[in-house]
């Protein structure tokens, strides 16, 4: 069987909201996440832009990981880490979004950071963009719907780029850009809010409002990489697809359809944007069917065409099924914020997300054979509770099966001819859930000892999953027991 490539890159994935804490030191300004509250897997987040008394934000300390990343530098130095991805807070650098100047004490923070990692041998790549945008945008702009939110994006990253041109290669303009075809992006993705607005899984939804964020974040993201590749020839530009792998519950036709318009809307659009530099025939398609009034100029088609990311990147935790037969198939994966219909032949986590490592293989050779370009995988992984031992040991034995069952079929894609260049496990270091706002949903190889409400002395503590992942990293993906 063919092995993982020579200087793959092994690593593991954090956002600066879900991580840093420190939410307004050193000048940064209020961004979407400060104005989300803790929730639970049965309680709803709460959202709004204004904060209100007396409720957690979790975000405010997350893993403090802005005071403790020396610590945690050397602790992904000590698995073997070739790579981190992590992101940067837009608000540290433009705390308003629309600030004259930047913010010099956010971007000394990162030069820290990057520069720590290099002289450690740690590539990092990089999310422009996660679940960050500065609130100041939402109050003052109505969110990405407003163009000129593309040239403070452009800007932003302008300044970064420059900043860190020698420090950064690989960059993602933005995480997951395409749940922005779901309701639940709008508010942390596209900065929409609407008045009366209470939690985020119950956001009003409408969906040219939506469209039109996205496409605006489309035409930022072009334009971003093309004034990166001025900067520096030699930067990378991946896209961040959250891939829902789907499969049809029955064999009967009609369910083919389903998934097949189904998987192309919500999982290769924004990645034919990304990539081929041009809306699909499909997405004009939907678009009429839903009403949805799409006018691009001239300009912003060349800027689509121009600004193309070169490798294609992706987050894998779940495939779900769809029906047309709902009446047949009641039993829905309720706890799922993705939908579907229960897959009788996979068990589902915790959180009720359904586990399929073989569903990774047919990811992986499904986007190789659409793009044929470089492939990396920027999240994976298991959300659960850890129980901690008096000694302070972590047996994840739970995650550590995840994984190696991934890995597995990782390398089999790799046999079967995709070219696969890293694998980036979400939260290594643990880290505040997004969908709950939780602490105790953890992913990582790293224990930090925090709780839902911040409670802890947030020490970090090696999982045995760590030990694991280090001995992994070291044979290169083939010592896996
Ligand atoms: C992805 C996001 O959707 O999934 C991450 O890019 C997120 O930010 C991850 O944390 C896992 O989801 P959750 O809800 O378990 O945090």
């Amino acid at each position: 069987m063919a092995e993982f490539k020579d200087g793959f890159l092994w690593g593991g994935a954090t956002a600066a909201n879900q991580y840093e804490g420190a939410y307004l030191e050193d000048g940064k300004g209020m961004s979407v996440a400060d104005v989300m509250s803790v929730g639970s897997h049965q309680q709803p987040r709460r959202i709004g832009v204004e904060r209100e008394e007396g409720v957690v934000y979790p975000y405010d300390f997350a893993s403090d990981g802005y005071h403790r990343y020396s610590e945690d530098c050397a602790l992904l130095k000590e698995m073997g880490f070739t790579c981190y991805r992590m992101s940067i807070a837009w608000a540290r650098i433009f705390p308003n979004g629309d600030d004259a100047k930047p913010n010099e004490a956010g971007l000394r923070h990162y030069e820290r950071v990057f520069s720590e990692l290099r002289e450690v041998g740690i590539e990092p790549v990089v999310t422009l963009s996660h679940n960050e945008l500065p609130l100041n945008i939402v109050t003052s702009y109505g969110g990405w719907g407003d163009k000129r939110v593309i040239d403070m994006y452009v800007r932003y990253c302008i300044t970064v780029f420059d900043r860190y041109r020698d420090l950064v290669r690989y960059w993602l303009p933005f995480n997951e850009v395409n749940n922005l075809l779901l309701p639940l992006g709008a508010f942390i993705q596209g900065g929409i809010y609407h008045d009366g607005t209470e939690y985020f899984t119950a956001q009003p939804d409408y969906l040219q409002e939506r469209i039109d964020a996205l496409n605006n974040v489309l035409i930022a993201s072009a334009r971003a990489v093309k004034a990166g590749r001025d900067i520096n020839p030699d930067f990378h530009f991946g896209t961040m697809i959250c891939h829902i792998t789907q499969y049809p519950r029955t064999c009967c036709p009609e369910d083919q359809l389903l998934v097949q318009a189904d998987d192309l809307y919500r999982n290769c659009m924004c990645s034919d944007v990304m990539l081929r530099g041009e809306y699909p025939y499909y997405a004009w398609t939907y678009f009429r069917r839903h009403g949805i009034e799409l006018e691009l100029s001239d300009e912003e088609r060349a800027d689509l065409k121009a600004g193309t990311c070169d490798f294609y990147t992706f987050s894998y935790y779940q495939s779900i099924c769809q029906t047309t037969r709902e009446d047949e198939f009641t039993d829905q994966t309720s706890g799922n914020i993705m939908g579907g219909v229960r897959n009788p032949y996979l068990e589902l986590t915790d959180w009720d997300w359904p586990i399929d490592p073989v569903g990774l293989r047919y990811t992986l050779n499904k986007v190789y054979d659409r793009y044929r370009v470089p492939v990396m995988i920027t999240e994976n992984g298991l959300g659960a509770v850890d129980a901690v031992e008096e000694d302070c040991s972590i047996h994840d034995s739970y995650r550590i099966d995840y994984l190696r069952r991934h890995i597995e079929e990782m390398r089999k894609a790799v046999d079967d001819g995709v070219d696969l260049i890293g694998y980036t496990p979400w939260g290594c270091i643990d880290l505040v859930s997004v969908s709950t706002g939780e602490m105790k949903k953890r992913y990582g190889f790293i224990y930090v000892d925090a709780d839902d409400e911040g409670n802890g002395t947030f020490d970090r503590y090696r999982k045995d999953s760590f030990y694991w992942y280090k001995k992994v990293i070291a044979s290169n993906g083939e010592d896996l027991d």
